[in-house]
């Protein structure tokens, strides 16, 4: 049984490019490391029927493919267009003792904003264990320039936690990452768009050190 489970979501290291685990092995999950058991997705951006998603054979990574997260602003637009949120749950198992990973999350999407026009992109991470304990990062595009044509962009996050898992079979738990992107104007005649069209979330860096077998 789980006797103490305690996660928490660090500052924010440097973006600094990391390579993934390797995917596509075949073989069953390492049994020391985290692994995603299984995934969802809930909120306006991704409603039922719009979202993909793909877990590595390892389950380390997950990828998830969006089809409705996209936000509008401008002539013929409203309030409700502006925002839109997609939170991604993803049941960890963890193995007992003390875990160190990194959350390492890559979003891809497309913006196209006049000048006047600011697209913002919002990314929350918590656990449900100590939904207090969050780290928040953000990424802001400023229209006018190049972006009046529309390009794609991309945001990256690395998210430090650490855990202890008491039980010596290990324990479950719930990394939630609420995703908002929001589109806001100083024009009331400028449009935009911003869309975040996937997203993929990774444990890496995992160092596992256990205390106890599990039998
Ligand atoms: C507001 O946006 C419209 C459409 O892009 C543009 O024609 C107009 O010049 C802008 N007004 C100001 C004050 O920037």
């Amino acid at each position: 049984m789980l006797s103490s489970l305690a996660l928490f979501g660090a500052g924010l290291a440097a973006a600094n490019p990391l390579v993934l685990p390797g995917v596509g092995s075949g073989t069953a999950p390492d049994p020391t490391t985290i692994t995603i058991t299984s995934v969802s997705a809930s909120g306006n951006g991704c409603p039922q029927g719009s979202v993909a998603t793909e877990l590595s054979p390892d389950r380390q990574v997950v990828t998830f493919g969006f089809d409705a997260f996209q936000t509008y602003i401008g002539p013929g637009t409203g309030p409700a267009d502006r925002t839109k949120n997609c939170q991604l749950h993803l049941n960890l198992k963890y193995p007992g003792g003390f875990q160190f990973a990194v959350v390492e999350s890559t979003y891809h999407g497309y913006a196209q904003l006049e000048k006047g026009v600011t697209g913002t992109f919002y990314s929350t991470y918590y656990f449900s264990q100590s939904p207090a304990d969050t780290t928040t990062t953000t990424t802001s595009i400023t229209g006018g320039g190049l972006w009046e044509f529309g390009d794609v962009y991309t945001k990256q996050d690395l998210v430090p936690t650490a855990s202890v898992i008491w039980s010596p079979c290990g324990a479950t738990g719930i990394l939630n990452v609420n995703n908002r992107i929001a589109l806001t104007s100083t024009n009331t005649s400028a449009s935009g768009t911003i869309s975040d069209d996937d997203a993929t979330v990774a444990l890496t860096q995992q160092i596992h050190v256990a205390w106890q077998a599990c039998n």
